[in-house]
């Protein structure tokens, strides 16, 4: 028959630790495998600003009729203004314009298929680790993938072993670079080490791609945008990925945008024209909930105030288990070892456990995470550090 000779794709690595947990009787159980925010009684709520703006947009709206292929032109203002800042000249020059996507990953996918359409020939470096999907996004677009030295095995930024493999990068080829809170490791390079990218980048002509999935995470939501804003001030040509899944906490209503940057107003349109046409093809036009709330959102200052606010809370939270992780760490002679999570940024963490560890971690602790060593430190329950932190001494032995 037509399907025998189809096999069987092993299921995400991270699909099977979350049902592992799910199955796990053990009530001290720690969750630090999936990449999603948790507040402090471990679930991932919708934020009350998206609530208050659903509420509206379900009084309001009054037809379900498709947007245009770049989305609504109101959510395209705003989230240009919230990446690029509201007086950036690229906005006033009209050389930046955000297409409305499905989610941060469909950003992704539209980028590599632009790549691979209107840029042939071009390769695409990827960050040595990076989020995997990155790695097969490409791949599967017909892009050929590279990797640039991250971080290495001493769980360290490896910012000379980045900047001399972009060196000798093809000119013209496309380096992928996290905007903040990288992802798997938490590690961001310093302003310093971005303003030393931005010299590779420039020196070697290459385009770069800012994938920026956790904007308000990592040091807050300007702070965050630093590297970004920095890169499309400086250079003429800039493609950005924005996420509105984990800020906005709309996962699964998959709200992102591919914002690029042009030399001039007048490329932009040619490249949009472009973009649309792509996207005809892969979703024909985006999905409208989420960044109808968005809009909503960022459109009314009472409701952005309030959304600011719980970013705000999300941050800190992560800021505050970061530290008390590494201060219940002190007391078993471990906080140098671990010095570096209160370091990182963002949800993630390259803990620098070997995956025997994190095996141990798992069968006799209850402690779930990816066989990286990656935790996720917003699963984190604050009122248990103590006894994670027992744990990971007790595998440390
Ligand atoms: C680095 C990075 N980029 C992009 C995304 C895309 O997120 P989404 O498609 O859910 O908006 C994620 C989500 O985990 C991510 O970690």
């Amino acid at each position: 028959m037509h399907f025998d000779a189809i096999g069987r794709v092993p299921g995400d690595p991270i699909l099977s630790l979350m049902e592992a947990y799910a199955q796990d009787p053990n009530p001290r159980k720690f969750d630090l495998g999936v990449g999603v925010y948790k507040d402090a009684q471990g679930l991932t709520p919708i934020p009350h600003s998206v609530k208050l703006a659903e509420a509206r947009l379900m009084e309001q709206q009054t037809t379900k009729i498709y947007i245009g292929g770049h989305g609504e032109p109101a959510f395209g203002k705003v989230i240009n203004e919230l990446v690029l800042g509201a007086d950036s000249p690229l906005i006033r020059d009209k050389r930046a314009g955000a297409s409305q996507t499905p989610g941060g990953t469909g950003a992704l996918r539209l980028s590599a298929d632009f790549i691979a359409q209107c840029l042939p020939g071009r390769g695409v470096w990827l960050s040595d680790p990076t989020w995997p999907i990155h790695e097969s996004i490409f791949a599967k677009a017909g892009v050929k993938v590279s990797h640039y030295p991250y971080v290495g095995r001493d769980n360290r930024l490896d910012i000379e072993g980045m900047l001399t493999a972009l060196a000798a990068a093809p000119k013209g080829d496309v380096v992928l670079l996290h905007a903040c809170c990288h992802n798997p490791t938490g590690f961001d390079p310093s302003h310093d080490d971005w303003r030393r990218i931005l010299d590779v980048v420039r020196k070697r002509e290459l385009l770069p791609l800012i994938d920026f999935a956790y904007q308000g995470f990592g040091d807050g939501l300007e702070q965050d945008a630093w590297s970004t804003r920095l890169f499309a001030a400086e250079l003429p040509e800039v493609l950005i990925t924005s996420s509105c899944s984990k800020n906005f906490g709309l996962y699964r209503d998959r709200t992102g945008a591919l914002i690029v940057c042009a030399k001039t107003a007048d490329k932009l349109i040619d490249i949009r024209s472009q973009l649309a046409n792509i996207a005809r093809n892969l979703w024909s036009t985006p999905p409208d909930h989420g960044a109808a709330v968005v809009a909503t959102i960022l459109g009314d200052p009472e409701l952005k105030n309030l959304w600011v606010d719980e970013v705000e809370t999300m941050r800190l939270r992560i800021a505050q288990l970061r530290s008390g992780l590494v201060e219940a760490l002190e007391p078993h002679g471990l906080r140098e070892r671990f010095a570096h999570i209160g370091v990182q940024r963002g949800m993630f963490s390259y803990t620098g456990l070997s995956p025997e560890q994190v095996k141990q971690l798992r069968d006799q602790h209850s402690v779930y995470m990816v066989g990286t060593g990656r935790a996720n430190v917003a699963g984190i329950d604050a009122t248990r550090l103590d006894l994670l932190a027992e744990a990971i001494a007790d595998v440390c032995k």
